[in-house]
This record gives C-alpha cells, sequence and structure tokens, in this order.
C-alpha cells in the first residue's frame, strides 16, 4: 500500500500517523467481520450524557449491491470518478435531540459522532483498510432515498477498501494526487496555550 505517514514534530501513534485519505482502492471485498470490527469501534466513542447520539448506515456492495449503487449515486461526480471501486459506502448522521430527553436538543451530536467516525478511520488502519470521508453529496438526495428522518443531521459519507498496493498503475492526475504531500498548517496556528492565539510550543 502506499504509505504517507504525517510529518509530525513529535512521535504519535502509528495508527493516527498511517491514516490518511486515499482514493485508490482494490475492488475486493470487505469481510463482513472487518465491517462489523469497525462499526464496533465507532460505538464504543464516548458521548455526551452516553446518548451515542451517531447513526451509522453502511453499503455493502458484497451484501446489497442495489443499495450500495443508490447511495453510489448520491455522491458528487468527482467523488464518482475515485470511490467506484471501493466496496464498502457509508453515511455519519447525529441526532440533533437526546433521545432519552425528548425535544431537548443536543447540541453535541455532531461532535460526538465526529467522535464515532475517527475511531472507525483508525480501526480501519488497523485492519489494513484505508478510508476517505467526504461531504461530496447530495445530502437531500441521500436523506429521500433512504427515508432518513429530518432529526438527524446527514454528515460525511466514508468510502472504505483495501488500498492499491502502489501508485505504478495510476496515471495522470489520479496519480499525483495519490502521492501528494500530505499538509497541516503549523499546529501553533490552531492549538493555543493557556490564551486564544498564542501558539503552543
Ligand atoms: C468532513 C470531510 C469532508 C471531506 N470531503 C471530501 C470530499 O468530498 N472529497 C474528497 O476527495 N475528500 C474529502 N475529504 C478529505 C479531505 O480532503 C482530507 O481529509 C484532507 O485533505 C486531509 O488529508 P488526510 O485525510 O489524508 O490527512 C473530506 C474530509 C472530511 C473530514
Amino acid at each position: 500500500m502506499i504509505k504517507k505517514p504525517a510529518k509530525t514534530s513529535l512521535p504519535i501513534h502509528d495508527l493516527i500517523s498511517g491514516r490518511w485519505s486515499g482514493r485508490a482502492f482494490k475492488t475486493d471485498a470487505i469481510s463482513r467481520e472487518k465491517i462489523l470490527t469497525m462499526v464496533e469501534a465507532a460505538h464504543w466513542a464516548p458521548s455526551c450524557f452516553n446518548d451515542q447520539p451517531w447513526r451509522f448506515l453502511v453499503w455493502d456492495k458484497n451484501h446489497d449491491a442495489d443499495a450500495w449503487q443508490k447511495a453510489f449515486d448520491c455522491l458528487d461526480d468527482g467523488n464518482q470518478e475515485w470511490v467506484v471501486d471501493a466496496p464498502v459506502l457509508l453515511l455519519v448522521c447525529s441526532d440533533t435531540e437526546f433521545s432519552k430527553r425528548p425535544g431537548r436538543a443536543n447540541r453535541w451530536g455532531q461532535h460526538d459522532a465526529g467522535m464515532a467516525s475517527q475511531n472507525l478511520h483508525l480501526q480501519a488502519v488497523a485492519l489494513g483498510l484505508m478510508t476517505h470521508p467526504m461531504a461530496g453529496y447530495d445530502k437531500a438526495r441521500a436523506r429521500e432515498t433512504f427515508k432518513i428522518p429530518e432529526r438527524y443531521d446527514l454528515l460525511a459519507m466514508i468510502a472504505v477498501g483495501k488500498p492499491v498496493d502502489s501508485a505504478d498503475d495510476l496515471e495522470g492526475r489520479r496519480k499525483e494526487r495519490e502521492l501528494a504531500e500530505r499538509i497541516r498548517e503549523p499546529v501553533g496556528t490552531r492549538m493555543f496555550d493557556s490564551r486564544w492565539d498564542k501558539p503552543i510550543t
């Protein structure tokens, strides 16, 4: 697989540095056990009042090809170009209300669903898989197609699959993007020390 570990100033866990959003997947199926393992990892995220506001819809091409296709059809053209080989798609949603406190808004729902998502991404890396989150899809179409109640926010779709072994068989922009360096702004522009805007060092 193509490795693009994060270039960090201090060593961080391999799972975190090793995760990256690649776009070149093998078409191989992902075992049901691996899919369920990723979902289980997501489900063990912390959440406000332990309300577990995440909802994940999973589409496995080798389990229900028709449903996978319907999910794929919701993606923007630019994403469809490369997602086409990914055997598993997911949609992450969050509850806008607390399930155990009817009518009370949960303003941490998206936060908690994000944490559950990251668990899933990291578990996938541990299983030798690659994931890629996407905002580029038609939310209204996904809501309508899969009858997702208004109460739930539609967050990211995620493509999952086995990464290709190398970039040798890729061409043009696809190859360029797959080999492009991963970048981040300097840590101190986002992480502050004691007061707002003072970079931590
Ligand atoms: C919520 C979210 C939406 C994203 N949407 C897209 C997308 O629609 N298409 C795409 O190619 N990448 C998408 N990305 C991937 C980001 O571009 C990628 O995470 C970022 O460039 C950092 O790269 P890395 O994940 O390899 O570290 C998205 C990522 C997140 C978290």
